[in-house]
């Protein structure tokens, strides 16, 4: 029998959706948040404990009580905007802190890490689609701390024998078909949810940016459903139960979607119109980031299924409605 998994962070965005597909594969774990961004009704009761993963003690003590074999680390912070403007807050949460988890980790048997990085660790990148070739040269403090955690888990791994995989997601959005979880972030800074509001709520979406060098000259990214996302942690999970060295992987659609073309999706699946507004560009934006996720295929035979326009609008505004049933302030 597979030991259980130790899961950072699972009530957080990403990290609540792959608890849930554990739960629907029937696997065992445990989820360790601090809750300060999390969200406790994300996670079954019994699954859940509320600790900050620095705690060397509680973690320990979860090691000694579940034994997991792996640890699937969601837990960050995760505001490019945020970051810039207190970078000490991301370095001391993203890294001092994943470290000190590594740490109380490999001492107390854990083999494995899967790990939550981003396509923020590319900065701006000179090639489209970006593969994990590119240079990684991150533009914020959030996609550096994301770098410096890959970087240090590759060595634990040459050191330590600690094996490890960084995952690097592009888009997160959408929300479970099943499951009663939605993407909440406080504030909320995300296209896609934003989008979903103004045109519940008749309110304007402001378009940051309209010069770009793209087709429609608004900004390009790749959207991924977060239920992808989850079903490529399963594989991970398992391919590093296995023992298997695998590569740094991007996980994204593969194509990418400007602000103008969301609008329009989101019109579409809402049945109501956006009003817009153009603004600025925002500080740090690139034009264009797109996925190819080519390596995730061959590596652990994943491809997204559910992140083509339509489905992911769709589950966007199943999410935006599981929000306001909650009455979710946020
Ligand atoms: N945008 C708008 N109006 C809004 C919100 C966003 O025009 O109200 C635009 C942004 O300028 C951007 C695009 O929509 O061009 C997507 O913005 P998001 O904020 O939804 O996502 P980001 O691309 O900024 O962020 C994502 C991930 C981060 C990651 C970052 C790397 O969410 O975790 O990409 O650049 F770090």
């Amino acid at each position: 029998m597979s030991r259980p998994l130790l899961v950072t962070g699972g009530a957080g965005y990403v990290g609540s959706h792959f608890a849930a597909a554990l739960e629907d594969a029937g696997r065992d774990y445990v989820v360790i948040d601090s809750l300060e961004r999390g969200n406790a009704s994300f996670v079954p009761t019994a699954k859940l404990v509320v600790a900050d993963i620095s705690d060397r003690n509680t973690v320990a003590d979860l090691c000694r009580e579940y034994r997991p074999k792996i640890a699937v680390h969601f837990a960050a912070f995760a505001y490019v905007g945020e970051s810039m403007s207190d970078p000490a807050r991301y370095y001391e949460n993203n890294v001092t802190k994943s470290q000190a988890l590594f740490d109380t980790l490999r001492a107390n048997d854990v083999e494995g890490i899967v790990f939550s990085s981003s396509c923020a660790t590319y900065g701006i990148p000179d090639i489209s689609p970006i593969d994990e070739s590119a240079p990684q040269r991150p533009i914020s403090p959030y996609g550096e701390t994301k770098l410096i955690v890959e970087r240090l888990l590759a060595y634990y791994r040459t050191a330590y024998g600690l094996n490890s995989v960084a995952l690097r997601y592009f888009n997160a959005c959408g929300s479970s078909a099943t499951r009663p979880l939605y993407e909440r972030h406080d504030p909320e800074t995300h296209l896609i949810p934003l989008v979903i509001r103004a045109a519940l709520d008749g309110t304007p979406l402001r378009i940051f940016g309209n010069d770009y060098d793209t087709a429609d000259g608004t900004c390009v990214r790749d959207y991924i459903h977060v239920d992808d996302l989850a079903d490529a942690h399963m594989l991970a999970v398992t391919a590093i139960e296995h023992g298997r060295e695998l590569p740094s992987m991007n996980l994204g659609a593969g194509f990418g979607m400007s602000v103008l073309e969301v609008v329009a999706a989101a019109q579409y699946a809402t049945q109501s119109r956006v009003a817009v507004e153009q603004a600025p560009r925002r500080r740090g934006d690139p034009a264009a980031l797109i996925a190819s996720a080519a390596l995730a295929g061959r590596c652990l035979g994943w491809k997204a299924q559910r992140s083509d326009p339509r489905s992911i609008m769709q589950a966007a505004l199943l999410g935006e409605r599981r929000r306001r049933d909650f009455a979710d302030p946020q």
